[in-house]
């Protein structure tokens, strides 16, 4: 079986950057799963995921998505992946609705399908009574579950999500923790990036800890307790493998 996601020796220097963003990072990620994406400030979380979504070109290594090269096959992977940027990417003088009848066309979904799954997700993220208010006028926690319900009308396979639950508040964080576990449910994978070891340690099937730009370890939050000295929670591990160095 093929990979989610796989990385190979990936590497990115970015011009106007003392350091790689990315140094040789290398990285599997099961199908079918929630994994968490951890790590630092500057690990490189971010530049993964762009490099994943054919955002930012990689200077050297692989990327791949369910076997399909990020760099080269875009087109064909942008039907398959969901996104949710670090940063809305809505638009934010469009109603919701509006918003989700732009972006269904661009996947090429049809009108009736746009509106129907549109709907039920509205009605899951409750969001259903701002549907026709303008994303402007939204707090925080609610652009971030519309951002969510755009990035899931084509039915992605695989759904990639950068800080999530950053900036939101607990109801919102709650609802969207709890629809991740349940988007899983139907066999899909969510690959997701957070710095709340607490959310990541309830929430995800595996961790992924990167550190400047390369893998540090891997596994199940109960493995990763288990098997590291001294360590009672997923934040002990974190700072046993990344240190108590500020990273501003
Ligand atoms: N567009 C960019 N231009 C220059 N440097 C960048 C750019 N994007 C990221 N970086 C640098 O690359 C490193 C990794 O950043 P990023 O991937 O955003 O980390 P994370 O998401 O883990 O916080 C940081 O040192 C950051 O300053
Ligand atoms: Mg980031």
């Amino acid at each position: 079986m093929a990979f989610a996601v796989e990385i190979n020796d990936l590497k990115k220097q970015f011009k106007d950057s003392y350091q790689p963003a990315l140094d040789g990072l290398t990285l599997r990620v099961n199908e079918k799963q929630v994994i968490g994406l951890l790590g630092p400030n500057g690990a490189g979380k971010t530049t993964t995921i762009n490099i994943l979504c054919g955002l930012v070109t990689a200077d050297s290594g692989e990327a791949k998505i369910f076997d399909r090269d990020c760099g080269k096959e875009q087109n064909y992977l942008r039907n398959i992946i969901g996104v949710v940027p670090q940063r809305i990417a809505l638009f934010s003088h469009l109603t919701a609705w509006e918003n989700f009848k732009y972006i269904g066309r661009l996947y090429g979904l049809h009108e009736n399908t746009i509106s129907e799954r549109a709907q039920k997700l509205l009605e899951r993220l409750g969001l259903e009574k701002h549907a026709h208010k303008r994303v402007g006028t939204f707090s925080g926690g609610m652009k971030r579950r519309a951002n969510i319900i755009a990035s899931l009308l084509h039915h992605p396979r695989l759904i990639i999500l950068d800080e999530p639950t950053a900036g939101v508040d607990v109801q919102s964080r709650a609802m969207i923790l709890e629809f991740l576990s349940e988007y899983k449910e139907h066999g899909k994978t969510i690959l997701y990036t957070s710095h709340l070891m607490e959310e990541a340690e309830q929430l995800c099937d595996e961790v992924v800890i990167v550190d400047e730009g390369k893998f540090v370890v891997s596994g199940t939050p109960t493995d990763l307790v288990k098997n590291t000295a001294n360590c009672n929670k997923l934040e002990d591990v974190f700072l046993h493998y990344t240190g108590h160095t500020l990273r501003d």
